[in-house]
């Protein structure tokens, strides 16, 4: 390239040996560009050369003093540098912006990892945490979960189990009931869990052991009675299942749910009419301490029997051949019982104060405790 006959002072130090011959203008820029260690020294590359009095643009200012042959050719050659120039700064730019990019991305790394900070966290509600407890401990007898609809037909929520027609739990005042569909059978919100007893034995072909925690409904509302509440059945189906299986199973569980191995439970008859015989079970505890399992008090905790021939029968199973025991109780009882809880209603009015007091940590596994439910 020819050498251009031009006077002029560059502006900028990176510039400031530059000379007026284009080659060298533009390897000093090169050079000058890939020295720029950051955007802001980048930029100032970029004024020296070509800003309103950079170096090339200056070189451009002086085109006009020259004849129009060498005009022509001179301009498009220091057209051609600002071009060069102009790409060299651009992908200077983009490396620098790239670079940056990859310094932050490396400095505010977050670690999605790690577990959440332990003041944020928040905690199992109590009923859920029983609920696992339930599954473990009964897991580890050889039950399977089970859950069923919330909304069921009068059928398998009354008829399959049993119950007359004039049996109370059926009047309107004491369930919640649904319009149904014409032609189809009443629907109520479930008075309890035993529904999946039917459920379960119609499905399922013997052996059968499960439990089926989940909500359930009845029109109460006072310090103990929740319109919603839990409860968690239990179903053991086989050939030769007796009283003693359901004694064992039901001590060995409330030993390990209580962590009281010397816990003491009494079996009490009474009548429910999907079950024969039926019985209450009940646990010692001290009235004036409160200590449970141990006492000269007693504390109703669930309701059990062996499945009713009727409800065998009703659900396809001939009862000379199979027979079977279930149990109920409600979970929000038992809760209470074990976590000293006063109040049936604070279970359900979201108070983060009690959650944090009575909740327990997510990070906490259900354990099987000290009890015998192995
Ligand atoms: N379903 C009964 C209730 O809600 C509780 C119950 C009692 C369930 C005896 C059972 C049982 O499975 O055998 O009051």
């Amino acid at each position: 390239m020819r050498r251009v006959c031009l006077t002029f002072r560059p502006l900028h130090a990176p510039c400031a040996a530059m000379s007026d011959d284009l080659p060298t203008i533009e390897s000093q820029a090169r050079t000058a560009i890939a020295a720029a260690g950051d955007p802001a020294a980048l930029d100032a590359v970029r004024i020296a050369l070509l800003g309103k009095t950079g170096q090339v643009t200056a070189l451009l200012k002086t085109l006009g003093s020259l004849t129009p042959d060498e005009r022509k050719r001179v301009g498009a050659e220091v057209n051609a540098l600002k071009t060069a120039i102009s790409a060299a700064l651009d992908a200077r730019r983009a490396v620098l912006e790239a670079e940056a990019l990859a310094a932050r991305l490396a400095a505010e790394r977050i670690d999605v990892t790690l577990p959440g900070r332990p003041d944020r966290a928040g905690t199992i509600h109590p009923i859920s945490r029983t609920m696992e407890e339930l599954t473990a401990l009964f897991g580890a007898m050889g039950f399977g979960v089970k859950e069923g609809p919330d909304i069921e037909d009068d059928w398998h929520n009354f008829g399959a189990l049993n119950i007359p027609s004039h049996h109370p739990a059926r009047a309107m005042m004491d369930t919640f009931y649904l319009d149904a569909a014409a032609g189809s059978r009443p629907v109520v919100l479930r008075t309890h869990t035993s529904p999946l007893q039917i459920r379960t034995m119609l499905a399922e072909t013997p052996p059968i052991r499960v439990i089926v925690p989940g909500r359930t409904y009845r029109s109460d509302h006072d310090a103990t009675h929740s319109p919603m509440f839990h409860q968690c059945e239990g179903l053991v189906i086989d050939r030769g299942i007796t009283l003693a299986h359901l004694k064992g199973c039901l001590i060995d569980f409330l030993r390990a749910f209580f962590e009281r191995p010397d816990l003491k439970a009494r079996f009490r008859s009474s009548y429910f009419p999907f079950t024969e015989p039926s019985m209450e079970v009940d646990i010692a505890w001290d009235r004036k301490s409160g200590e449970i399992g141990g006492g000269s008090d007693w504390l109703e905790i669930l309701g059990a029997g062996m499945i009713h021939p009727n409800v065998l029968a009703n659900c396809g199973l001939d009862p000379r051949e199979f027979q079977g025991f279930a149990f109920g109780m409600g979970v929000e009882r038992i809760t209470m019982l074990k976590h000293g809880i006063p109040d049936l209603r604070t279970f359900y009015e979201s108070d983060v104060r009690w959650l944090a007091h009575y909740g327990t940590s997510p990070l906490a596994p259900v354990t099987l405790h000290e009890g015998d439910a192995r």
